[in-house]
């Protein structure tokens, strides 16, 4: 008998969904080679609700639509929050699972772990330990609350196992695995190379710069906001930057009244967030990319395209020590020089993490359906 019989899987928003399909097909796959009957129910909440920040991508991962969509929308952290763990609670109460299985560090992993745990249901939490140290930052205060609460942790790089350890968590609660989001990757790159992304976008193999942007740290704040667009007309002028723009990103500039002056940067080409696959296209190709999301960091190391991170800190340390990124902040010189030396011609060569091999959904699949 499988360690787990029903297990509820929790999407939010959009960097969920390529961590939860690899390990939802490894269960589906262990379970069908040892004829254990496991009951998976995918729900998501709905956080990220337009159609390029979610369903999109469930096609393209092949995964099955939710079971539920809880539908809780956008609002501050606490009524995002609050609402998810409201709508939550009942679908636990109904389905009665024996583990929540939550992902990553957004608002719906600890709304959905939070709920679990009070209802007595274990939680696992894929990609556990990563710690920036910065508590202002929503995302680092969800992966402490969530890890503490979390009955099964699995880690994607060593420094995260380190993190646990120092925070007391029980080593056999803690098993590396890998990183899931390499599952995803590894499998849908021959696909992504095939697609006509960059004809689409009006860029060329390997001559433009891959940007995204969304921390709150860097684009609420006006100034900082306006600090960057001068930045980045200024990086264009060395490579045609590419920038799918966020909703966020895109509201702040609407609301400081700056979007038509962003859009007519020259060589800045501004497209809406994209699909998986393009996206995905878009990083193989680029010369550089700079960015302050979490798992572009890692995306990037692997691919091994040198990736400048517009942040002050990473939870990702191993995307620096073992990988093709570097800390920079958003400091207008600084994100220059290193945007050149990114841009000086470079090895072929270049190291990835310890089992970042495509292979972590199944390690945690033989964890949860062990006997
Ligand atoms: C969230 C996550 C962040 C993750 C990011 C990836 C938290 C605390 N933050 O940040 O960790 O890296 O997603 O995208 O959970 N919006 C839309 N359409 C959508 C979703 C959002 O228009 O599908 C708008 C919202 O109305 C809001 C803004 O975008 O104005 C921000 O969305 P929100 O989910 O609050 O946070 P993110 O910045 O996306």
């Amino acid at each position: 008998m499988p360690r787990y019989r029903r297990i509820v899987h929790v999407i939010g928003a959009r960097p969920n969904y390529m961590k939860i399909a690899p390990i939802y097909r490894a269960i589906e796959q262990h379970a069908a080679a040892t004829a254990a009957g496991v009951e998976q129910i995918l729900v998501h909440t709905g956080q990220h609700y337009s159609p390029e920040m979610s369903t999109q991508f469930f096609d393209e991962l092949n995964m099955p639509r939710p079971d539920i969509n809880l539908e809780v929308g956008s609002g501050s952290h606490a009524v995002q929050t609050a609402r998810i763990m409201e709508a939550f609670e009942p679908v636990l109460t109904e389905r009665q699972p024996d583990l929540v299985l939550v992902v990553g560090d957004v608002n719906s992993t600890i709304a959905c772990a939070l709920d679990a745990k009070k209802l007595h249901v274990d939680v696992a939490h894929v990609e556990a330990g990563l710690r920036s140290f910065d508590m202002r930052m929503p995302e680092e205060v969800n992966r402490v609350m969530t890890d503490r609460i979390s009955d099964l942790l699995f880690t994607t790089e060593e420094s995260g196992n380190r993190n646990l350890q120092a925070e007391g968590i029980a080593d056999d609660k803690v098993f590396f695995v890998g990183n899931c989001m390499i599952d995803s990757l590894v499998s849908h790159l021959p696909k992504a190379r095939s697609r006509p992304t960059l004809e689409e976008q009006g860029v060329t193999e390997g001559n433009y710069v891959l940007v995204t942007l969304h921390r709150p740290s860097n684009v609420d704040d006006p100034d900082t906001l306006k600090q960057l667009m001068g930045t980045l007309a200024e990086a264009a002028q060395r490579k045609p930057i590419l920038i799918p723009l966020h909703p966020r990103t895109r509201g702040n500039l609407e609301r400081f009244g700056w979007l038509d002056k962003f859009l007519a940067i020259p060589d800045l080409k501004v497209c809406e967030p994209l699909g998986y696959l393009d996206f995905l296209r878009c990083q193989t190709g680029a010369a550089a990319i700079l960015t302050d999301s979490g798992g572009i960091q890692e995306e990037s190391t692997y691919l091994g395209v040198p990736c400048i991170t517009m942040r002050e800190n990473t939870e990702r340390p191993a995307t620096i020590s073992q990988g093709t990124n570097r800390l920079i902040g958003n400091d207008r010189e600084q994100v220059l020089t290193a945007l050149d030396e990114a841009l000086s011609p470079r090895s072929a060569e270049h190291p990835v993490p310890p089992l970042w091999d495509g292979k972590a959904a199944e390690r945690i699949a033989a964890v949860l359906l062990s006997a």
